[in-house]
């Protein structure tokens, strides 16, 4: 059995982006691993949140989490900040982290190119989450193609470590899906599908209601000609429809391609929005329950006291090899 670790922002509601190239694999994964899984907040705070807003969204994230399916019987679910090793064992990596390997992440070029007051956090960030990965020996984490980089900074650190220290961290491996490492925005295809887009019809939220999904889909950019086919040069808008397709009805490529042989992009774009449609509305109704019930308060307490006797066990490894310890524990 391996250990599989992730983690996901509470920064506004997620996108079909992030079920498909990450929450929705979590779920399968747990049946044969150990999992951890969680609401990194710590991280959401490189960049600036309005308390209220985040207090929520952290919430609302775990139980998006438990809507997905993630069963607290089977996986860890819990909050970073309620497990400080996280960001001790943070800081002790980011004094082991170079300042250039740090500035080349595509992530941070993204987030502070042009922006006034970046935030030392958001340079920061990867050894934030080397931690996060580290701590549980975990083998395997699955993310969206996105985040291939930072994992692989997360091997370097440990490797470094382990060299230069002494022997603790498992070295993880990345796990990214074949299909839908990467949802693309449904106003520019070139453009992945993200929840700080400023235009609301370039992705579907996981929450978004039966209609406004629709509406989305409708207008979703298409390419030229009028047929349906996987070519990502040709159309990488049609091939992106087809991926969402493909993941939420669970037929190929080939067989949407057959399906839709000779009909226009009208009655696709209907086929789409009924295959996301019946993805995401079991979701919305599980959420909708369980964010009245207290159930969700319970599950992430036993899942921070868990997480906190795994990690700390790994904190203290940690900081006797650097010789933070004094006296032996
Ligand atoms: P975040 O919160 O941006 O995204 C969560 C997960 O969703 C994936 N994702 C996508 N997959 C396919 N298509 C898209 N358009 C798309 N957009 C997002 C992301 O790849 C990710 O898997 N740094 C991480 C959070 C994190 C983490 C960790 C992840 C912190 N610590 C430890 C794994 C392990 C992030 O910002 O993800």
């Amino acid at each position: 059995m391996s250990t599989i670790f992730s983690g996901i922002q509470p920064s506004g509601t997620l996108t079909l982006g992030n079920y498909l190239g990450a929450m929705k694999h979590f779920a399968e994964l747990q049946n044969e691993h150990d999992c951890y899984f969680c609401v990194v907040n710590q991280h959401a705070i490189t960049v600036p949140q309005e308390k209220a807003e985040l207090k929520k969204n952290t919430k609302n994230l775990a139980a998006l989490y438990l809507a997905s399916g993630i069963d607290p019987e089977k996986s860890t679910l819990f909050i970073q900040s309620e497990v400080p090793a996280h960001a001790q064992l943070g800081w002790m990596l980011q004094c082991i982290a170079y300042i250039g390997e740090l500035e080349r992440m595509t992530q941070f070029k993204d987030k502070s190119n042009g922006k006034e007051g970046v935030s030392a956090g958001l340079l920061t960030y990867p050894p934030l989450m080397a931690a996060d990965i580290l701590l549980y020996s975990t083998d395997m984490v699955p993310v969206g193609e996105d985040q291939k980089q930072h994992i692989e900074l997360t091997r370097d650190l440990a490797e470094r470590f382990n060299n230069k220290y002494n022997d603790i961290f498992t070295i993880p491996e990345p796990r990214i899906p074949k299909v839908g490492a990467r949802i693309m925005s449904l106003q520019d295809p070139l453009k992945k599908m993200s929840k700080s887009d400023p235009n609301k019809n370039a992705y579907i939220s996981m929450l978004d209601d039966e209609n406004t999904i629709i509406k989305k889909i409708k207008r979703a950019v298409t390419d030229s000609d009028n047929s349906v086919y996987y070519n990502k040069e040709e159309k990488p808008a049609i091939s992106n429809l087809m991926t969402i397709y493909s993941l939420c009805s669970g037929k190929s490529l080939d067989e949407i391609e057959e399906l839709y042989k000779g009909k226009g992009y009208g009655e696709f774009k209907e086929g789409v929005a009924s295959v996301v449609v019946d993805t995401l509305m079991p979701i919305r109704k599980k959420y909708d329950e369980l964010i009245e019930s207290d159930k969700l308060d319970e599950i992430l307490d036993e899942g921070a006291n868990k997480a906190n006797r795994v990690a700390q066990k790994m904190l203290f490894k940690a900081e006797r090899a650097m010789g933070l310890e004094r006296k032996k524990r």
